[in-house]
């Protein structure tokens, strides 16, 4: 996967498609990296079901194989790993730097191991994405830290095990939390994370870690307990569907006029999207576990702000960005967790759009045609963004950087074909 980067591949999408059909979303990117790192914590077999053929879950199986664990895809969308032969404990640079879920290697290879090194992590470039949180929690369990040639060097000191402690988290961080969820649950005696992140994902993955033998409660706010234990088992777990590739078909139905089915959207924790679309005139109604989302006449305008959850997913700002070009007024967008989420407000103003925006706020106009021109992935959320613009642009536009919706998509022109898309991938 990681050589169709080398090969520049790039979108060409012909607009004007009203989407029709039915559509599957894929297992969560977000909660399938972690999930991956967590294997590390025992040597016994971990089985992921529902496993995405995204490029990022590639590359971390990359960096897991690297650090010395078995790393094998299965029939039907499994994957499992063994982190019985883990003899580095240190993430091969080249690969940290593909994403930011690869640093969360540290809390499993630390609590384990006792040692850790890692060069900062990679991912898209939305913000400064500290990891300070990541580290702080660590030190609070008695680790140090180093910066040596760049990277840093994370080692347990004193006894056999890292000791468990209360720490208050400075940000909810997602990834952060997960690390710091995964160090504690070897750690001697109890931990407990204050201001917690709650996303959906970090919920997943402390259900894996408690299916693996851990012991984390308070699954789901943002105060999470965890009881050390001595040792982790091996555990089948399935990746809940993607909640971000769920919304971004739900704005594509609704920006085209369309009417699609979404098939296991977990629309549960779907809250604030579904409002979202249904304020600016769309329809969403839950069928059988599948979402079906059909937009109607003209749409409305609205305020909204992208923040950590259950608030609206900074995930899906871009995406209802580039709907709200269609609405029929002024919208107003405010960025609250990234500080540089607004990459793909350029992109879309080559297609006609008008927006105006600072670091952290837009300011959208509509409705405007949009038409076809050539335009950038920048990140894998600014993809989609101009990926949905071009559903409505008049004629072709073309994608390139499309290495960036490889991240986080799976087989996203297949399945857009299947909603009737005109879209070559080149
Ligand atoms: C994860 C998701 C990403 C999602 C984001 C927010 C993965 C692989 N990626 O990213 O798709 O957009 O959550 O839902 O799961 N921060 C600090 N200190 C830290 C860490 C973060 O201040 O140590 C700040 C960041 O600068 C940012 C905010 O926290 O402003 C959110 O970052 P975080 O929740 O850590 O996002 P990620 O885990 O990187």
């Amino acid at each position: 996967m990681r050589t169709q980067q080398a090969q520049a591949p790039r979108y060409v999408v012909n607009g004007g498609t009203v989407l029709d059909g039915r559509v599957r979303v894929s297992g969560a990117k977000n909660e399938v990296l972690a999930a991956m790192c967590a294997a590390l914590l025992t040597d016994e077999d971990v089985i992921l079901e529902n496993v995405p053929d995204i490029s990022d879950v590639a590359s971390l199986g990359e960096l897991l194989t690297a650090v010395g664990a078995e790393v094998e895809r299965l029939e039907s969308g499994r994957l499992r790993i063994n982190g019985g032969g883990v003899n580095l404990f240190e993430a091969p640079t080249e690969l940290i730097t593909e994403n930011r879920a690869s640093f969360q290697v540290m809390g499993p290879l630390l609590a384990r191991h006792g040692l850790a090194a890692s060069a900062p992590p990679g991912g898209d470039v939305i913000g400064q994405r500290p990891i300070d949180v990541h580290l702080e929690g660590f030190q609070a369990m008695g680790a140090t830290i180093t910066r040596e040639s760049g990277r840093y060097v994370v080692r347990r000191t004193g006894g056999q095990r890292l000791v468990g402690t209360r720490l208050f988290m400075d940000y909810p961080s997602v990834s952060g939390t997960q690390n710091v969820m995964m160090a504690a649950v070897l750690a001697e005696g109890q931990t407990t994370i204050v201001n917690a992140a709650t996303e959906p994902e970090v919920q997943e993955l402390a259900r894996l870690l408690n299916l693996m033998g851990a012991n984390v409660s308070g699954i789901g706010t943002q105060v999470l307990t965890i009881e050390g234990v001595e040792r982790l088992h091996g555990a089948t777990a399935r990746v809940m569907p993607d909640r971000i590739e769920a919304g971004t078909w739900a704005v594509a139905a609704v920006i085209t006029g369309g009417d699609v089915v979404i098939e296991d959207a977990p629309w549960p924790v779907m809250d604030a999207m579904i409002n979202k679309l249904r304020a600016t005139g769309g329809t969403v109604e839950e069928q059988d576990g599948s979402l079906r989302v059909t937009g109607n006449g003209p749409l409305r305008p609205l305020s909204f702000q992208a923040l950590p959850y259950p608030g609206l997913a900074t995930d899906l700002h871009a995406p209802l960005a580039t709907l709200l070009t269609q609405a029929n007024g002024i919208s107003v967008v405010h960025e609250r967790v990234f500080d540089n989420r607004m990459l793909y407000v350029g992109e879309l103003r080559k297609l006609g759009a008008e927006i105006v925006s600072t670091a952290s706020s837009a300011i959208i106009s509509g409705p405007t045609p949009l038409h076809g021109a050539h335009v950038r992935a920048l990140d894998v959320r600014a993809g989609a963004a101009v990926l949905l613009a071009a559903l409505v642009a008049k004629g072709h536009t073309v994608i390139d950087e499309i290495h960036h919706l490889d991240r986080g998509y799976e087989r996203l022109d297949e399945k857009l074909r299947g909603l009737g898309v005109e879209i070559e991938r080149t």
